[in-house]
């Protein structure tokens, strides 16, 4: 029998030493993993925020949190693939830098609902306030629950200029002076506010910019085109 001398970085030492094997496999799976995510910390297509994307105001910051503890997030995903089917019923495709204000994002991955990225003004404040308080008025098919104590429920107190300081923290470019009047600009409003506020603005601002900058190009397309020499007459 050969007596094979070998290394310890052998493949032979690996292939018959699960433990090793498992150490190994980690290093490479963990590196790899770095290789991807890291860059992504320092993109601007993921780390600024896209045309359109404005932090929020504080009530609609009070209606994602209401978002957030009503587990709205368990049956409601928030970005539209890019799945041409996606893009037809929803609207244009998410992109990370629309989520740059999200802490903590809220994407979902289950949809018992529709997604809601693409949700703000599609219908009025009225639809969503008799939908949350009862979605069979509505949609007599839906199973989603009702919410009706969010209409009775007053926020007062709240810590909103708190929320906001540390959402500073984390990088969202609040000024002193929008937390100093933020407890102001929620008073005597209710959940239901707060959370309709929210709905609405979802998806619209860069629905806006996007509209804007297109007309911009068709607008200096036209201009280009009338300011063209005109072409010369056959034959002259
Ligand atoms: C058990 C799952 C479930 C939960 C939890 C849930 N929903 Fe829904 N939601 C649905 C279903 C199903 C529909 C589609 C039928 C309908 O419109 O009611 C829907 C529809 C909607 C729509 C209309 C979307 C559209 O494009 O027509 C909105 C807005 C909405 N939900 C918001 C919310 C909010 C806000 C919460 C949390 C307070 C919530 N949902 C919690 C299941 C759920």
């Amino acid at each position: 029998m050969a007596n094979k001398q070998r290394g310890f970085f052998s493949h032979e030492t690996l292939e018959k030493n699960i433990g090793w094997m498992i150490i190994a496999s980690i290093l490479v799976v963990s590196f790899a993993g770095l290789v991807q995510i890291i860059p992504l910390f320092f993109q601007h297509s993921t780390t600024q925020a896209v045309a359109g994307v404005e932090p929020y105001s504080p009530l609609r910051l009070m209606g994602r949190d209401i978002y957030i503890r009503e587990g709205c997030v368990g049956c409601h995903s928030q970005q539209v693939r890019v799945l041409a089917a996606e893009v037809q019923r929803y609207g244009s495709y998410s992109i990370a830098a629309e989520s740059v204000f999200d802490h903590p994002f809220l994407w979902g991955s289950k949809r018992t609902g529709p997604d809601l990225a693409r949700v703000g003004e599609r219908y009025s404040d009225d639809w969503h306030r008799i939908h949350l308080r009862d979605p069979r008025k509505v949609v007599p098919e839906s199973n989603m629950p009702a919410y009706p104590w969010l209409e009775k429920t007053v926020i007062t107190g709240e810590n909103v200029d708190q929320r906001m300081r540390a959402l500073r923290k984390l990088g969202v470019p609040y000024t002193d002076e929008e937390i100093a009047a933020a407890p102001k600009a929620i008073e005597g409003k209710t959940e239901e506010d707060a959370l309709v506020a929210y709905l609405q603005g979802l998806g619209v601002g860069v629905r806006k910019a996007k509209q804007a900058e297109q007309a911009k190009q068709a607008e200096a397309a036209k201009k280009a085109a009338q300011s063209a020499p005109q072409p010369a007459a056959a034959g002259g």
